[in-house]
């Protein structure tokens, strides 16, 4: 019967084409909403507020009353300013939904904000993701008498699942899910009908959604992840693309399938401390997770890295070392900060592994024909675990037989469920949208994976595993005495904050951290920032030097060092201006800079998990001293969706 009515509205499109093809496109946003006894208004702002970093173009909340009124209140920017506007309003209701919105389709607004309404005033609905075919479903309603009041994808949703309900007398679920099978594109959703105030129904497809339930299913929480739930509950269930769930009061969670069949609920135990989301007494996020970074690698290697017995243990490689060994070829698909760790990653492989290691752009690899054989392992490296574009990328190495390796800091993300094996990185919640802990996570996980692969293949010497493997056991402290030259880090930042344009060069393992420091001035100071090999530098970028250029150089002490003193002279022979990171008790180069950054001496191989901290600290200054907006910079957001 479903079939019909879905045969019968494609019918009704009048030669429209409804269904294409195309299932790429999605967005960015949070969404969170609550069910149960409480207030839902503080549960709903506070979740808003920990889902910021997702998108702050607006915000918007739609609370259903007790006398069965559907209150519905949007702003433009960020979630202060919707309280603002919702101090003295009717803010009462025990379920509501809100969002906090990163705009694709149509400009930040009030009007484009989420919750969008239906016609009749009974439903009000939230969305994460793009409807695709929007504008042909938008005709169709049109034909039906619908009007829309924005220019949003997300309202002809709505309409769409009204329309459902009302011509084929269906039940909010059941209407949504018939809405959705004719919906191309991405979406995690949550819907509430006034009319049945007892009742949310959600849905995913390609967008992350978290349900939180409490105790005896008194309560439901949703959000786009576990953040805004986990003060209230530990038992969460991870929906599942194409999953639509009822959540109503009192009774179990019901999911159903587009097919209508009977999904059972796998609910997990998710421990994460809310203490660890708060700023712990930083002036913000960026530079707590700066300083975090000592803790952090501690974690990501506790259990890994064994130190006195010299050896690295993990259980990837113990579950999958027949795969693992017969691989002919990595290849690594990141964006931004995380394809700069893949870059260390493939050095740190191929010397010690001596295994091939591809780097590529997720958006590059995912669109052209790239050869993928089934003895290669596709490695993703992802913080959020939910960028669009590296999830499709691990996608086609599935289509192809690769084997999908995650590395992914967001555990029971969407990339570490679509991997085959993986090691998560276990930094916690990174919430600066610029990515500092995750990066040194990241490398320590390859590097530590590195080592072991390449003790598995018998490709490094027992000389330099055990070494290696001690040094890293150094590295924390080491990394703590980095971050005790902050005070001085920050009258070197001052220097640059009036500048316009800066380069960063490095060489070796110190080349990739160059591009992250250039990508972090760039995300949070808006200065323009480029990072060469520095070797490149007499390619191009040096016809930009004069007295107004500054470069910062990583010139710790490792086999370019000498190679590198030459860049920096020709740099000093054409008036720019020269920062560098060194090695403690370095004195060429402190002869020519203009300012020096000690680091503690280390191997090579090891080098960018302490350059990479002085130029964090640089950016943050920067941006700190120009009075920007550190952990939410303009047009930025932390975990891109967005193709
Ligand atoms: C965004 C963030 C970056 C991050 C990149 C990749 O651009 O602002 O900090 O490096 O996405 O994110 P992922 O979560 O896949 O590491």
């Amino acid at each position: 019967v479903a079939q019909d009515i879905i045969n019968n509205v494609k019918l009704k499109c009048c030669g429209i084409k409804v269904l294409y093809k195309n299932k790429q496109g999605i967005t960015m946003c949070g969404i969170v909403g609550y069910i149960g006894f409480r207030d839902a208004y503080p549960i709903l702002i506070q979740g808003l507020k920990r889902l910021e970093y997702r998108g702050y173009d607006s915000a918007g909340v739609a609370l259903i009353n007790n006398e069965g009124v559907m209150n519905v209140y949007k702003e433009k920017g960020k979630v202060s300013n919707l309280e603002a506007l919702t101090s003295q309003r009717d803010i009462s209701g025990q379920i509501g939904i809100a969002h906090t919105r990163w705009a694709t389709h149509g400009e930040p607004s009030a009007i484009n904000a989420h919750p969008h309404v239906s016609q009749s005033g009974r439903l009000a609905l939230v969305h994460n993701g793009i409807i695709e075919n929007y504008s042909n479903l938008k005709i169709l309603l049109e034909k039906e008498g619908y009007t829309f009041k924005s220019s949003t994808d997300t309202e002809v949703l709505v309409q769409l699942i009204e329309y459902m309900q009302k011509k084929y007398d269906k039940s909010l679920e059941n209407a949504t899910i018939m809405a959705l099978r004719m919906v191309v594109g991405a979406y995690a959703i949550a819907v509430i009908d006034k009319n049945c105030p007892d009742k949310i129904v959600v849905a995913r497809k390609s967008s992350p959604l978290v349900i939180g339930i409490g105790a005896d299913h008194k309560e439901f929480f949703i959000a786009s992840d576990a953040l805004p739930i986990v003060e209230y509950t530990k038992q969460m269930v991870y929906l599942n693309d194409n999953e639509v769930a009822l959540l109503k009061i009192g009774k179990k969670i019901e999911i159903n399938n587009l097919n209508y069949e009977d999904i059972t609920p796998e609910v997990k135990e998710v421990n994460i401390s809310l203490e660890s989301l708060e700023k712990g007494g930083f002036e913000h996020f960026m530079l707590k997770e700066i300083y975090d970074q000592p803790r952090c690698m501690a974690d990501c290697m506790r259990g890994r890295l064994l130190l006195n017995e010299k050896r690295i243990v993990l259980s990837t490689i113990n579950m999958h070392r027949e795969r693992l060994m017969k691989a002919e070829r990595f290849i690594i698909v990141a964006c931004g900060t995380s394809w700069h760790a893949g870059l260390i990653g493939k050095q740190l492989i191929e010397q010690w592994a001596n295994i091939p290691v591809e780097v590529e752009y997720a958006s590059e690899f995912r669109y052209r024909n790239p050869v993928i054989s089934p003895d290669d392992v596709v490695i993703a490296i992802s913080q959020s675990g939910e960028t669009a574009d590296t999830l499709a990328a691990f996608q086609l190495a599935k289509e192809n037989k690769a084997m999908c390796f995650g590395i992914v800091n967001v555990v029971g993300s969407s990339i570490a469920r679509a991997s085959d094996t993986g090691i998560y990185i276990h930094v916690g919640p990174e919430i600066g949208v610029a990515s500092t802990k995750a990066f040194t996570g990241q490398v320590t996980v390859l590097t530590l994976f590195a080592l072991a692969l390449g003790h598995e293949r018998g490709t490094i010497s027992k000389e330099e595993y055990e070494s290696t493997i001690e040094e890293l056991g150094n590295i924390p402290e080491k990394i703590k005495s980095v971050l005790a030259k902050d005070e001085e880090i920050k009258d070197i930042a001052r220097s640059l904050t009036y500048a316009e344009n800066a380069l960063y060069m490095g060489r070796g393992f110190n080349y990739p951290v160059a591009l992250e420091g250039a990508l972090k001035l760039k995300e949070i100071s808006y200065i323009h920032a480029e990072g060469y090999p520095a070797a490149e530098m007499k390619h191009g970028p040096i016809a930009l030097i004069d007295e107004n250029m500054p470069v910062v150089f990583v010139a710790t002490h490792h086999q370019l060092y000498k190679k590198i003193i030459s860049n920096i002279e020709e740099v000093k022979a054409r008036n720019g201006r020269i920062i560098a990171v060194v090695t403690e008790g370095d004195e060429a180069v402190k002869e020519i800079a203009e300012a020096t950054i000690e680091v503690p001496s280390t191997l090579a191989s090891l080098a960018p998990l302490l350059s990479a901290i002085p130029l964090q600290l640089i950016a943050y200054h920067v941006a700190v001293e120009k009075g920007l907006n550190v952990d939410q910079p303009r047009n930025l957001a932390k975990s891109v969706t967005v193709e």
